[in-house]
This record gives structure tokens, sequence and C-alpha cells, in this order.
């Protein structure tokens, strides 16, 4: 049995990370960070057997490099979310945008969407307050980095403290009791068909052709550096539809990066 308990990350090996996983998804481990990295590393170490970092980062450039990056990028993103996080964007969307989203076709994107809460949210809202629902085409693109939340996106199945925050009319309505011990609840087919789940880096270039009518990109740009931010914001103009709107999370305001959008309201903005 391997004791892990001593395995130290230098700062070099902690440098040497930083850098692989900035040049991979854009995520800027500050310095002050090594006993977070530390922790969540440990993880890889001990799936994979091995006794330090040293030997980690010998693998990451081994054959089965390739296929640990996957791994790695699973335990350094911090995927906290929950169903209707941030309920005034929910709010405003209900009471200011679908009234004006009047055409039959709508799109809508989750950039960085986790394992789907978010995405399920807006499906949800959608088939609530837009009273012909059925009849329009309506499309949620949910993507993310971390295959592992893009498992559970796909699944859309969620325990009791994932769905403790939900009204309950909602989880009557739009979720099947899937399980009893634990309980588990899956997302009705109705709302996930409306969903499509998949696999994109924001770093890298977007596949889509379309643009969207709204884009949320929320609680990911906290871990970018500004020119990084910056560069996103101008790309998400490019993907939204001439008034489009873009919800970024509360803590993530655009005040010190240069874009064009109009500030709506605070995380609110708008081409
Ligand atoms: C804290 S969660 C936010 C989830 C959701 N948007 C919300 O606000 O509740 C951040 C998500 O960003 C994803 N992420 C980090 N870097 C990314 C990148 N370069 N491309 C796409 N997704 C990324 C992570 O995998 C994680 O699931």
């Amino acid at each position: 049995m391997i004791n892990l308990m001593s395995a130290e990350l230098s700062e070099k090996q902690f440098r040497i990370i930083s850098q692989l996983v900035y040049r991979l998804c854009g995520i800027y481990l500050r310095d002050g960070k090594q006993a977070l990295v530390r922790a969540r590393l440990m993880k890889r170490l001990r799936a994979l057997h091995l006794s330090d970092f040293e030997a980690y980062l010998k693998y990451i450039e081994s054959d089965g490099g390739p296929q640990e990056i996957g791994f790695l990028i699973d335990v350094i993103t911090t995927n906290k979310t929950s169903f209707f996080r941030e309920p005034e964007h929910f709010n405003y969307l209900e009471k200011k945008i679908l009234p004006e989203l009047t055409g039959r076709r709508q799109r809508f994107w989750t950039a960085a969407c986790s394992s789907g809460e978010e995405s399920f949210s807006l499906a949800i809202m959608l088939r609530e307050k837009i009273p012909d629902s059925d009849s329009k085409d309506m499309k949620i693109l949910a993507t993310d980095i971390s295959s592992k939340m893009l498992e559970k996106a796909r699944r859309a199945v969620y325990g009791e403290q994932e769905i403790a925050g939900l009204p309950p009319a909602f989880l009557s309505k739009y979720f099947l009791r899937i399980q009893d011990a634990p309980r588990l609840w899956q997302v009705k087919e109705n709302i996930r068909k409306m969903v499509r789940v998949a696999r994109l880096n924001l770093m890298e270039s977007w596949p889509m052709k379309g643009t969207f009518d709204v884009i949320f990109c929320r609680n990911v740009m906290i871990y970018f550096d500004k020119p990084t931010q910056e560069k996103l914001i101008n790309r998400f103009w490019d993907l939204l539809n001439p008034e489009g709107y873009l919800f970024v999370g509360h803590s993530e305001g655009l005040s010190a990066i240069s874009h064009k959008f109009r500030y709506i309201q605070p995380a609110v903005y708008r081409k």
C-alpha cells in the first residue's frame, strides 16, 4: 500500500501543472492554490497507484498521457452548480426576454453547463413560460469541458440534495422518481429532448454555425485571467444574434475588460 500522505507538490511541480492546465483549458491557477491542486491531484495518484507527483508528471508525458489529460481536467475543474442558481437571471429571462422572443425558432447556449442543472432549469422555464412551446423550435446547447460532468448531464439523474432547491411543482411535473434508496429523480424526456449535451472547450475553436438568442456563461470566467476573459466575451459577441443576451455569473462583472456589450443589470449584457 502506497503512503501518499507525505507526497509533496513542489513549487516547480505546481508551476508545471499550472502551465499545463492553463494551456489546456484556460484555467489560471494562482499562487496560493498549491494545497487545493495537491488535494485534487491526490485522487489521480491514488487511482494510478503512483507514489509522488514526480511519477505523475512522468506519467503525463508517457503513452498514457493523452488519456490522463481528461481525468486531470475532471479533477482540476470546479463543477459546483444547482437548479435555478442565481434566480435573478431566471426572473429577468421570464419577465423581459421570453416575452420578446416571439419567433418560432429560438436558440440558447449554456456554455460551461457542468452536470446539466443550469440547462434543464432553462428548459423548464421555457416550457413553463412559453404557452405554445411544443409548436416552437426551441433548443438549448449544453457544453462543458469535463467529460465526467457531461456524462451526468446526459443521464440527467439527480439525488435528494441536488433537487432540494427545486419548487415542488416543478419536481412533480418535470422529474420522474426512478429509485428509492437512495432516492433518485430523472429529468423527463420532454425536457431532456430540448437539451443537446456536447463536449466543448471554450479555449478551442467552436463548431457551431448558427447564432444564439441567449448565451449563459456563468461561473467559469472567474477561473480565467483577464486576456482570456476578454477574448471569450468577444467570441460570444460574434455568436449572438443582434439584441441577443449574455448572462455571466454575478461575481464576474465585465467592467474591467474591454467589450462591446450594453450593460443591462448585474451580470446581464446585451448585444
Ligand atoms: C462552477 S461550474 C459552473 C456551472 C454553471 N454554469 C453554473 O453557473 O452553475 C464551471 C464549469 O466550467 C467548466 N469549464 C472550465 N473550463 C472550461 C473550458 N475551458 N471550457 C469549457 N468548460 C470549462 C468546468 O468543467 C465546470 O463544469
